[in-house]
């Protein structure tokens, strides 16, 4: 991409990535057909459809023209679905995970290969463990699979050590259909959570509580498929925001939510944008060179470690120092050396990024290494002078459906020269 042109104009985002592959997997609790709207048409979604073929699912996919990279997604669940995710598939995507509750609910059983997934971290799976013992599975690790056994789940009380979203999200698909109640404290607050939990309470489940630290889950017999439209896609949204500040641009993010980016949002404005939460969407502008903001990354409702490469790459090219603090994943400033290729001022010590601002960064082939962190390195390489590489940006399509033509349609000098991995 040639940097230089302020992102301008209106972009619609579709559903989030987080949310739909688990919208995907709880689709597993009910026998019939599932039907998911605003599922972005990603990588990610197409690994996701896959493990569900695999375990027995027709699923079909259908793009929605003008939906924002969105479409529907038909899931139909046979009354005995097979229980093995192999790791060919866990292994491209560590979300696979996510049918372990829904099939061990189910079936009694389930045989998942424990993941390898993005490079920003060791991501334990042992919430995920723990909570399901303590509804009652019996877990052990195979010849690099875990195998989990349960006649009938039951209701316990569980409490995270960290509001894991996956954790959270794998028990309350466990504990839908356990006998009894179960409480999930210190649970992940994120809206994907609320969303999902809303799709199961539309298929029969009994919930409270979603969208708070504590979630309370009264187990019922059996669900029943349904149609549901997935969350607008948060992170993508924040992108763009970040994106618009850092061009000094003026867009409009049709359908985000601003309340689902209070802190984001909140932190653009302390840089100096023009933030305004629309009734749907949020329209960002800047017209000078933004500030440098401390931001520090939290679970839900604290700053999303999903927007933290992006908030890197805006101090980078602000006026002042920024601290950066990632406490959510470690390894996630690994990308910060193709960042500094860039001619980026940014060092590192342990879990703090201090970032000096630059006028303007220098082009460079870079690689992206995740999928945000190939999205921050394209916003860098928007304020580049000359032409950014960005290389291995198949990472950037498991999370941004169209990224290439929406940047486009904003006005960004950028194009895919082939398709890599
Ligand atoms: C999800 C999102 C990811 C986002 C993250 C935090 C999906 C597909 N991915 O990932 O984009 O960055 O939430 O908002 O939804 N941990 C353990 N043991 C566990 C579970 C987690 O130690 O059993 C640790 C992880 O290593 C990490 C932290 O907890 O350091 C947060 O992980 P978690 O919230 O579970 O993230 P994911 O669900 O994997």
């Amino acid at each position: 991409m040639t940097g230089g042109a302020a992102l301008t104009g209106r972009v619609r985002v579709t559903g989030a990535k987080n949310s739909a592959l688990k919208l995907m997997a709880a689709a597993l609790l009910a026998p019939g057909r599932t039907t998911i709207d605003e599922v972005p048409d990603i990588l990610d979604v197409a690994i996701m459809s896959e493990v569900l073929r695999r375990l027995g699912c027709g699923v079909d996919y259908q793009r929605t023209p003008g939906g924002g990279g969105g479409g529907r997604v038909l899931i139909d669940v046979p009354e005995q679905p097979s229980t093995e995710t192999d790791y060919d598939l866990v292994r491209k995507m560590r979300a696979s995970i996510s049918v372990l509750g829904p099939l061990v609910a189910r079936c009694g059983s389930a045989r998942v290969a424990l993941p390898g997934g993005d490079a920003i971290g060791s991501r334990g799976l042992d919430m995920h463990i723990a909570g399901l013992e303590r509804l009652g599975a019996t877990i052990v690790s195979e010849h690099g699979f875990l195998v989990a056994t349960a006649p009938r789940l039951s209701g316990t009380s569980i409490w995270l050590d960290f509001p894991s979203v996956g954790a959270t999200e794998n028990l309350v698909m466990a504990a839908v259909l356990a006998e009894g109640t179960t409480v999930i404290d210190n649970a992940a607050r994120e809206p994907e959570i609320v969303d999902l939990c809303t799709m199961l309470c539309a298929m029969g489940a009994r919930i409270d509580g979603p969208g708070t630290s504590t979630i309370t889950v009264e187990g019922v017999e059996a669900l029943a498929p349904v149609s549901y439209a997935t969350v607008p896609d948060r992170i993508v949204a924040g992108t763009w925001a970040i994106g618009a500040v850092m061009t000094r641009g003026d867009v409009v993010i049709e359908r985000a939510v601003a309340g689902h980016l209070a802190v984001a949002l909140d932190k653009l404005a302390d840089a100096g944008a023009t933030v305004e939460a629309l009734p749907d969407g949020i329209h960002v502008a800047m017209t000078e060179r933004p500030r440098c903001v401390d931001i520090v990354t939290l679970p839900f409702p604290g700053f999303p470690t999903d927007l933290q490469p992006m908030a890197v790459a805006l101090a980078a090219v602000s006026t002042g120092t920024a601290l950066i603090t990632e406490n959510v994943f470690e390894g996630r400033f690994m990308f910060v050396n193709e960042l500094v290729r860039l001619g980026a001022a940014v060092r590192i010590d342990g879990h703090h990024a201090v970032v000096r601002g630059r006028e303007r960064l220098s082009s460079a082939p870079v690689v992206a290494t995740d999928i945000r962190a190939g999205a921050g390195l394209i916003l860098a390489g928007l304020v580049s002078d000359g032409v950014t590489e960005v290389q291995e940006v198949h990472h950037v399509d498991r999370g941004y459906p169209d990224f290439v033509q929406q940047l486009q349609g904003l006005g960004a000098q950028v194009r895919r020269t082939q398709r890599d991995g």
